[in-house]
């Protein structure tokens, strides 16, 4: 039994989910939600926060400004809560009520950023915003999640080599990609160490981070509308786009089976299921040798009233997000800009 005495020391590194019985494929799935901020982003946090307190520029007395969809601005409520400094989170109006209220409670002080910006949509926005904020008062101190390279190094120096430590035998690992921190930590350390494994990033459709064109998204957590500065392309071997009707569907077949995760996950298993199938499928090779791997990001609680809200879905992403199941036979594929995209 682990004993902490701060929030941010607490972490479950070694719970996996075996998705067989649910989807007939070798895909596992480490659940990240288990931690006091309730997402994997605890760990980007703590890491960017620790470099900035070493190097001095962050410590009692400063306001920490961050732009955040939700989870990275609750990880950074959680650690300034402990460590004595204040906090204030630039969102948009696509993030939860809920993780909203929980970041005010903690005591950060939210901006809610409701216009996206023409060409680089609500996270140009939110830039433009902390821009300004940091321009207006010099004692506020913005670390950049989208620059910061302790946003990857977390990922290099726990998430990989956890995987890497339960599956020997890994043959493909599909990561999602928000700010690209857990993606680009995860690819660096595989193509170091076991350059055999393929990593596959996964995308929403309408994200612009894999040359893409933008499109409306209303999940929040995978998906730019600014190509992220902290992706190497080349440390990826390709890129899948999965719509929001599926994240949904996957998302609720999870939740069929007593596993409640939050939208992301949805997005991370359908897009691994796609690739699997399309690469592994009925007659193109023996799927149950290969060992594959994901992310669940956070806990579904936060979503309940978007992915698991009957109305929301058929309002936001349409009709086709409440059908029942999860079908893979309907898959696409194309190749842009050197990766391979699948859109389901
Ligand atoms: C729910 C969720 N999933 C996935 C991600 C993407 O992680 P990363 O920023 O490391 O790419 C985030 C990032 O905020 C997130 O909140």
């Amino acid at each position: 039994m682990p004993v902490i005495s701060a929030s941010h020391e607490f972490e479950v590194s070694d719970l996996f989910v075996n998705l067989q019985p649910l989807f007939g494929r070798r895909l596992f799935l480490k659940v990240e939600g288990f931690n006091f901020a309730g997402s994997i982003k605890l760990k980007a946090a703590r890491e960017i926060v620790a470099q900035a307190e070493a190097a001095g520029v962050l410590g009692p007395g400063s306001t920490l400004v961050e732009s955040s969809s939700g989870n990275m601005g609750v990880a950074l409520s959680v650690l300034a809560a402990n460590r004595g400094f204040r906090f204030l989170c630039v969102t948009d109006s696509r993030c939860n009520e809920v993780t909203r209220r929980t970041m005010e409670s903690f005591g950060a002080e939210v901006h809610v950023v409701t216009e996206p910006h023409e060409t680089e949509g609500f996270l140009g926005a939110r830039i433009r915003h902390v821009k300004a904020l940091l321009a207006a008062d010099d004692k506020k101190v913005w670390l950049n999640q989208y620059l910061s390279p302790g946003n990857w190094m977390a990922h290099y120096r726990t998430t990989a080599p956890a995987i890497a430590r339960q599956f020997p035998d890994l043959n493909v690992l599909f990561i999602g990609a928000g700010t690209t921190g857990t993606l680009m930590g995860c690819a660096r350390y595989f193509r170091e160490r076991r350059p055999s494994v393929r990593v596959i990033a996964v995308d929403s459709v309408g994200s612009v981070t894999f040359g893409r064109p933008a499109a409306t998204r209303h999940i929040p957590g995978l998906g730019t509308s600014v190509r992220p500065p902290l992706l190497d392309e080349s440390l990826v071997d390709a890129a899948i786009h999965v719509e929001e009707a599926d994240t949904v569907r996957t998302c609720r077949e999870l939740m069929r089976h007593g596993f409640l995760f939050g939208g992301s996950t949805g997005t991370a298993v359908s897009g691994a299921l796609h690739w699997l199938d399309e690469h592994y499928g009925n007659g193109t090779g023996a799927p149950d040798q290969v060992t594959a791997v994901t992310i669940s990001p956070d806990l579904g609680e936060r979503y309940m009233e978007t992915v698991y809200r009957d109305d929301w879905v058929r309002d936001s992403i349409g009709p086709e997000g409440l059908t029942a199941g999860v079908e893979y036979a309907d898959i696409g594929s194309a190749f842009t800009a050197g990766l391979e995209t699948i859109s389901g």
